[in-house]
């Protein structure tokens, strides 16, 4: 449904995304991860057609963006970072000029206005002035004016920032029940969100993606082997040492007494060396358990890795 091949943009001299491509299916929803200045929003701004690339393609549902671009616009609904919202205009007002702006035939509006606000929860608000709602419900008029025409893609680029918990916990099941209807792309820095809501994650670092894949493999690929927890009953200053001293370790830190972590390369199966190794010593294995990867894990690690490779 959406073909982005070897995406690349410019602002000047600086090169913000670099030959980014990748796929997303018919109702997938996706997560767009990445740290600060990673390119999240410039990639964003290019599927939604706000703004051309330097080079590249992004195909929706077969038209090109830059050369179809009226065809897409009516494919996709976009939150962008800084919602367009006019603060003094009263909410239902705004969504029917945004209905008018997205070529919602005038007929059609009110029905469209109402629909919005009722998939949006904006019924109570939707006459009061969009500056004096609180953030969560600003962006849930936000989320209102990215669907007013019916999009079959929602784009949504950081739709939480900057909300309290208790409108994050909303906004995130409103974007759960659009998941049933749309394909969805996501960005986000909160990486339980990601875990949360989507299936497969793309993850990019200045300007380049340095994975794309569903949680489970990405998690499963960099957990293979990678670290293991060890709590035992009797330690002392030489169990690090012998620890270390085993084939295929990399790193191995004592967390707090008699518990350690032990980084070895993938797939190196060393439980039983472990093992071997407490029971000569006597050390009394109370727990060697492969230690899950958060997604925080997950990520810093890609993130960081990409970094090392740099110069
Ligand atoms: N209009 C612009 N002019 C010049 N540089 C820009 C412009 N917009 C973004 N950049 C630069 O391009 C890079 C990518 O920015 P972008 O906003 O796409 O990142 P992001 O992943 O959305 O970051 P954030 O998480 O902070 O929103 C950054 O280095 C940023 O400084
Ligand atoms: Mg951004």
């Amino acid at each position: 449904m959406i073909e982005v091949e070897q995406l690349s943009k410019s602002y000047g001299p600086r090169e913000a995304i670099r030959n980014l491509s990748f796929q997303i299916e018919k109702g997938e929803v996706v997560g767009f991860l990445g740290p600060n200045g990673a390119g999240k929003s410039t990639t964003m701004n290019i599927l939604s057609c706000i703004m051309p690339a330097s080079s590249g393609s992004v195909k929706i549902c077969g038209f090109d963006v830059f050369e179809q671009s009226l065809e897409t616009r009516k494919l996709i609904g976009y939150l962008p970072e800084t919602p367009p919202l006019y603060s003094d205009m009263v909410a239902s007002d705004y969504l029917t000029f945004a209905a008018r702006l997205r070529n919602v035939p005038s007929r059609k509006a009110r029905s469209a206005v109402e629909q919005v606000i009722e998939k949006c929860s904006l019924k109570d608000v939707s006459n009061r002035v969009i500056g004096r709602l609180s953030k969560g419900y600003q962006q849930r008029v936000g989320i209102a004016q990215a669907l007013i025409h019916d999009p079959d893609i929602l784009i949504l680029d950081e739709p939480t920032i900057g909300l309290d918990p208790i409108q994050i916990i909303e906004i995130r099941k409103l974007i759960q029940d659009l998941a049933s209807s749309h394909t969805i792309i996501l960005s986000s820095h909160i990486l339980p969100e990601i875990t949360q809501i989507c299936k497969r994650v793309i993850i990019i670092s200045e300007g380049e993606i340095v994975a794309v894949d569903s949680l489970e493999s990405l998690t499963t690929r960099l957990r293979n082997g990678e670290r293991l927890i060890l709590k035992v009953r009797r330690s002392d200053g030489e169990t690090i040492e012998k620890l270390r001293a085993l084939d295929q370790t990399n790193a191995v830190v004592e967390q707090e007494t008699g518990q350690f972590t032990i980084d070895c390369e993938p797939n190196a199966n060393i439980q039983d060396a472990i093992a071997k190794l407490a029971l000569d010593n006597n050390w009394g294995i109370v727990e060697l358990k492969p230690a899950s990867m958060t997604l925080e894990d997950i990520f810093l690690k890609l993130t960081l890795e990409e970094n090392e490779v740099k110069p």
